[in-house]
């Protein structure tokens, strides 16, 4: 299978103005702004997490990667050239494959890059949106941030505005980066440390693909830095090559074969405290819209007690599953009839509306 080509403690009742809407720590069913409002403003720029910040998620999420020069940043990939400009800055920076690898470029080079709207080549090796009714590509100025500087954004504004929205980082590549010699994983939960993050009662979730990763964070790291976090096990296909095993020099597939049988949510729930499984692996993609089928996965994940985030809601042209009418029927499905305790959206206004909140 092809990956895609990514208590109520709330006083929940419409009309009501925010004054009277207290934040709890976690509401039954939550928004995870994902990659920030990033159907409507480059991703995981500041700007595109300022925008989501205003429509009021539950958290905003993080991808982190790490620089040369062992920064944190925050870019969904751990190469620079689906977003960035630094193709025509660093002509010659590129690895044999022809990829630019923000682990080789220090961060004060990555803070010389343009950050836009997700592009591909076409044939004359012109950039072309992926998303071409998004925001517009190379239009305006945004950059890559540092994960510090993502955290102090989103602490600031929740002193001023008085929301409690968290963070939902994802640890991308671990593998790889110990591969290249940096603990991205240590460095991470350190800067959650420093910035407060220690607990599982603090507003953070911590997310990877890479279920070894995950499990030496629950059982040696946080342990040792006195930490417990939330933790969640993102899942995948074993054919998206989306984790890796290093042997030498030599990576392999991860196989995630044994996370879809039976007891491979009991398995989970020995580390982690919920998943992030794709859409189709929470509704199966052959359900019509008068016959909507819930995956297993559902109840073995509920019945280990592990919370439910699915991935990824976009609103755009072609991305509505066909068993659903549109973005709030497919919402509708999977926090109604699937009962999931959260969804990854780009257009986190639209679920934040779809619950209620405003
Ligand atoms: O982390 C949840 C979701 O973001 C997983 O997919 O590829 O967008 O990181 P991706
Ligand atoms: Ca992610």
């Amino acid at each position: 299978m092809k990956k895609r080509a990514c208590v109520l403690g709330l006083a929940v009742i419409s009309n009501i103005g925010l004054a009277s809407v207290s934040w709890a720590k976690d509401p039954a069913q939550i928004v995870v702004a994902h990659r920030g409002a990033s159907g409507y403003l480059p991703e995981h720029t500041l700007p595109a997490k300022a925008l989501a910040y205003g429509m009021k998620p539950d958290y905003i999420e993080q991808d982190v990667v790490m620089t040369k020069d062992d920064q944190l940043v925050v870019l969904h990939d751990h190469y620079l050239d689906r977003v960035t400009n630094v193709a025509e800055v660093f002509p010659d920076r590129a690895r044999e494959d022809n990829r630019y690898y923000a682990i080789d470029f220090t961060l004060a080079e990555i803070k010389q890059l343009k950050v836009t709207e997700g592009f591909t080549l076409d044939d004359s090796g012109k950039p072309k949106a992926v998303f071409q009714d998004r925001f517009p590509i190379w239009q305006s100025n945004f950059s890559v941030p540092t994960f510090a500087e993502e955290i102090e954004m989103i602490q600031g504004l929740n002193k001023t505005l008085g929301y409690d929205v968290g963070l939902y980082p994802e640890i991308k590549a671990p593998a790889f980066h110990r591969h290249e010699g940096k603990d991205i994983s240590k460095a991470v939960l350190t800067m959650l440390k420093k910035y407060g993050y220690t607990s599982k009662d603090d507003k953070v979730y911590l997310q990877s693909f890479d279920p070894i990763e995950l499990k030496r964070i629950d059982k040696e790291l946080m342990p040792e830095m006195k930490m417990d976090l939330k933790l969640v096990q993102l899942m995948a296909y074993t054919d998206w090559n989306e984790t890796m095993v290093y042997k030498g020099d030599t990576s392999t597939p991860y196989s995630y074969d044994w996370m879809f049988k039976d007891d491979g949510m009991q398995q989970v729930a020995q580390y982690a405290d919920g998943i992030g499984p794709w859409k189709p692996m929470v509704i199966d993609d052959k359900s019509t819209s008068s016959n909507i089928m819930v995956m297993p996965l559902v109840a073995q994940a509920k019945k280990a007690g592990l919370k439910i985030h699915p991935y990824t809601f976009r609103a755009d042209e072609g991305r509505i599953p066909s068993y659903a009418k549109d973005f709030n029927d497919m919402l509708d499905i999977f926090y109604n009839k699937a009962k999931v305790d959260g969804v990854f959206t780009d257009f986190p206004d639209k679920a934040v509306t779809f619950l209620n909140r405003k």
